[in-house]
């Protein structure tokens, strides 16, 4: 079921600053939720702390690109098919990004917040791309590993604008208290972290991915200085020798309204943390590996954008390269978590070695051996 969420907030874009995407994919009910994170823990199971997984079905604790590319199907709407439909490109991706849940002000318990899935933005800006006098820009190459954002993060480091890339990486992650259901205005975070007020129109959180590479690493020691975000985030130069690729923006609403009656904002903290026992919110993060098949995807970027047809405005149907299923479809893609413990239902304490930590100093990422409780 493509979930209300997904359909509203088409229509709330231009008022939370998310502008031109040229083709958006959306990747509804997770393909798993579990305690495991391959670009940053290759191997562990289980890891640190639960993530909400979207893309190709053979995801697991060391996938490979290949791994990727032989997957039977994917839980995001551009993708090749599952269930014996023939579908002749095989498209997909792996994204991975946080997992919400609600500490109750009274119960003390966590319980899982629900989301209207992941969106995935394809995004063409920058001086590379051909609208800005560009050459043009590239589909991400097979294998390539991204992240923004930081786990260990309780506030914000630099002023914003500043323009350096950890300044950048920083303000590449975004909220919106959405408000509109009850006839208020929303707001924007600002680099203020998670909202005070209730969010009745639900938690709109925003995520840029670096839209430069330096055209040789598919991954780095930090799994960030082979990137790099344009020098205007959403807009302007590479770094000098970095590649112009296409730029991807996740976007994700937390239907943190389901729980308004539980908690009052006059008197109660926001009672919403992250799973890697986040309750401010800087320390949201997203992973990418690239799972596409990256003929496909070139040719999209190329022969896709073409403002005579409706390709110009991103219905990836109009796209020949690109195979799109119905959220029925999609939804259907779905794999067992190999990490076995509960993430769902309410909880005491949430999954792993994650304490709330409040900062502003950077949290203390713990593993099994070294935890405090
Ligand atoms: C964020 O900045 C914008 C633009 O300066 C301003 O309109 C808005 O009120 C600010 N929001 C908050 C929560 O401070
Ligand atoms: C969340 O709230 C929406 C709208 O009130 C409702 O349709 C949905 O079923 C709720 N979801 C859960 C998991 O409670
Ligand atoms: C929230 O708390 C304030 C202060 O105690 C109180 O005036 C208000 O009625 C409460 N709101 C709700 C919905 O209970
Ligand atoms: C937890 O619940 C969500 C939403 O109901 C579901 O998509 C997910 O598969 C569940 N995860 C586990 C591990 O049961």
């Amino acid at each position: 079921m493509l979930r209300p969420q997904l359909v509203a907030l088409v229509t709330l874009i231009g008022s939370v600053g998310v502008t031109n995407a040229w083709f958006r994919v959306s990747c509804t009910d997770p393909l798993v939720q579990e305690r495991l994170d391959p670009i940053i823990s290759p191997g562990v199971n289980p890891s640190n702390h639960v993530h909400t997984i979207s893309g190709g079905s053979n995801f697991n604790p060391t996938y490979t690109y290949n791994n990727l590319r032989a997957s039977s199907c994917t839980n995001c709407l551009v993708a090749q098919a599952c269930l014996q439909r023939p579908i002749p490109a095989m498209i997909m991706l792996t994204a991975s990004t946080g997992f919400e849940q609600l500490l109750d002000p009274k119960t003390k318990l966590f319980e899982p917040v629900p989301d209207g899935g992941l969106l995935v933005y394809y995004q063409n800006r920058g001086d590379g791309d051909v609208s800005n006098g560009g050459s043009g820009l590239k589909a991400f190459p097979p294998g390539l590993k991204m992240i923004t954002g930081d786990p260990k993060r309780r506030t914000k480091k630099f002023p914003i604008g500043l323009g350096t890339q950890d300044e950048l990486r920083e303000r590449a992650i975004q909220w919106s208290c959405l408000r509109f259901t009850v006839g208020l205005p929303g707001y924007d975070d600002n680099g203020t972290g998670f909202p005070t007020t209730d969010c009745e129109g639900g938690l709109n959180a925003r995520l840029h991915l670096p839209a430069c590479w330096d055209g040789v690493n598919l991954d780095s020691a930090d799994h960030v200085s082979h990137t790099a975000f344009l020098s205007g985030l959403d807009n302007g130069v590479c770094p000098t020798g970095f590649v112009y690729m296409m730029k991807l923006f996740f976007e994700v609403t937390w239907s943190v309204d389901n729980f308004s009656g539980r908690w009052n904002a006059t008197t109660d903290k926001w009672p919403f943390v992250y799973s890697h026992g986040d309750p401010t919110g800087f320390g949201w993060h997203g992973d990418f590996q690239n799972g596409w098949d990256t003929t496909a995807l070139q040719n999209a970027i190329d022969q896709c954008n073409n403002p005579n047809d409706q390709t110009g405005s991103g219905v990836t149907e109009a796209c020949k390269f690109l195979t799109v299923n119905t959220a029925d479809f999609a939804n259907k893609c779905k794999i067992a978590p190999v990490v076995n413990e509960a993430i769902n239902g309410t909880l005491t304490k949430l999954p792993g070695c994650n304490p709330l930590q409040f900062g502003p100093q950077d949290a203390t990422i713990f593993t099994a051996a070294t935890c405090p409780q």
